[in-house]
């Protein structure tokens, strides 16, 4: 079969290596892709949000499934775009329908599909420009600190957490003026949970599901988890913390219940689950959901699944998921991801990476990266993940430092701390 993958980040390349060593999968074209990507298939300059470009490749290269990486196409309908459509609708669509993106698309949507389904998260409010005053009322009632978050889609900058009431008030009221565009029309004010956060991915075909491994990123830019937030910065798997007890409560009080919502709901969903979870005390409480893998906890979690992903989307499409049986290597997963100067805010792109053949013994990932007159160069924030395995996380985080320091470009950038908290 060909398939076509969406996107072009770390994320992306992990997806890209699993489904290119597929006996199922004849051809592999990866839009937009990156420096990295046409070790597993061809490039094609498509933007993942571009509907129109993406159908007529699509018929004129006979693809007969699409793997949606980024959550952007995802919120925006690519789906539903597929399936309305006689000419494109016997294509498979990896990735849930709009409808059911909305679990990612809005945080007031997800909190009420989590109230409905009784799943352990945070309590809250929602509020909108309409009812601005009930809203700093709200929060005058809260001890900080104080969790708002804009509704839609925010590229990760969505949530604040403030410290007083004042402060809170203030954002308040700057997210519903404007401050995160429409993303912010309606705002989620939430209980703030105190506790340690993991990453729990399942494959569903809307009815069953599949547990991918767990995981654990680091989304801070400084290490011992200071600064800015980031799109993350590296990340492990397994999380020690993650035990069997932990996890069947997981199972039992968050994902069954999500799987079953899906089903009741009637959600057209084919794709990945990812559950950001907390622990608070013994619990778990779901702080959010994402309608795609995460990244870069990807770049850990497919490492270690021993299952063909082609095979496995393959029967979420026929409804033979339950039949799977998903194996994973005992062995544990670090990556550290090599960074721009400047990252998250301002940074410049256009730097030469050198060194890549230095490295041993790791995978490196390409992220943020692109190929011009034969040399790799920076193209993003995020520039390369290094992937290493090792009994446990520190030894294969030991092989991944090692290979950070081989790899050279002007402003790099990353932690050396990745997992210090466990
Ligand atoms: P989200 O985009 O919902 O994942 O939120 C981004 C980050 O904000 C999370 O990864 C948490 O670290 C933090 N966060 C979100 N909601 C809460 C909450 N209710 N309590 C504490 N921290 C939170
Ligand atoms: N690493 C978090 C995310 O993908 O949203």
């Amino acid at each position: 079969m060909n398939i076509l993958l969406l996107g072009s980040g770390g994320r992306e390349y992990t997806l890209a290596w699993n489904m290119s060593q597929s006996p199922l999968c004849d051809q592999l074209y990866i839009a937009p892709g990156n420096a990295g990507t046409p070790t597993f298939g061809i490039n094609v300059a498509i933007n993942p949000n571009d509907f129109d470009h993406i159908a007529q490749f699509a018929l004129e290269n006979q693809v007969d499934m699409i793997v949606v990486g980024p959550e952007e196409p995802l919120v925006r309908g690519i789906v539903d775009y597929f399936k309305k459509d006689e000419k494109l609708k016997h294509i498979h669509l990896i990735g849930p329908a709009g409808q059911a993106a909305l679990l990612e698309g809005s945080k007031a949507f997800a909190k009420r599909f989590m109230e409905t389904y009784d799943i352990p998260t945070a309590a809250y409010q929602e509020f909108s420009s309409a009812n601005i005053d009930e809203g700093l009322a709200y929060i005058a009632t809260q001890t900080p600190p104080i969790v708002l978050k804009a509704d839609g889609l925010a590229a990760g900058k969505g949530v604040l957490i403030l410290d007083n009431i004042p402060e809170a008030q203030e954002a308040f009221k700057a997210m519903l003026g404007g401050k995160f565009g429409e993303a912010g029309s309606r705002v989620v004010i939430e209980q703030f949970l105190d506790g340690i956060e993991f990453s729990v991915f399942a494959l569903t075909d809307g009815k069953s599901y599949q547990l991918l491994p767990v995981a654990k990123d680091y989304k801070r830019i400084g290490e011992g988890d200071v600064g800015l937030n980031t799109g993350g910065m590296g990340a492990i798997s397994p999380v020690s913390f993650v035990d069997e007890t932990l996890m069947e409560k997981v199972i039992q009080r968050i994902v069954e219940p999500t799987i079953k919502g899906i089903h009741k709901e009637g959600f057209d969903y084919k794709g990945f689950v990812f559950f950001g979870i907390i622990k608070v005390g013994n619990d778990p409480y779901v702080i959010e959901y994402n309608c795609r893998m995460g990244d870069p906890e990807t770049e850990v979690v497919i490492p270690r699944l021993k299952n063909d992903l082609v095979a496995l989307f393959q029967a979420t499409m026929n409804g033979t998921l339950a039949n799977q049986t998903i194996e994973i290597d005992t062995q544990a997963a670090a990556t550290i991801m090599l960074v721009s100067g400047g990252y998250p805010e301002a940074y410049e792109k256009g730097k030469v990476i050198e060194g890549l053949n230095l490295a041993t013994d790791s995978m490196l990932i390409h992220a943020g990266t692109k190929m011009e007159d034969g040399k790799v160069l920076t193209n993003g924030g995020r520039v390369m993940a290094i992937t290493s395995m090792g009994k446990d996380f520190k030894a294969a985080l030991e092989i991944s430092k090692k290979n950070a320091q081989c790899i050279q470009f002007e402003g790099k950038n990353y932690r050396k701390d990745i997992g210090f908290d466990l």
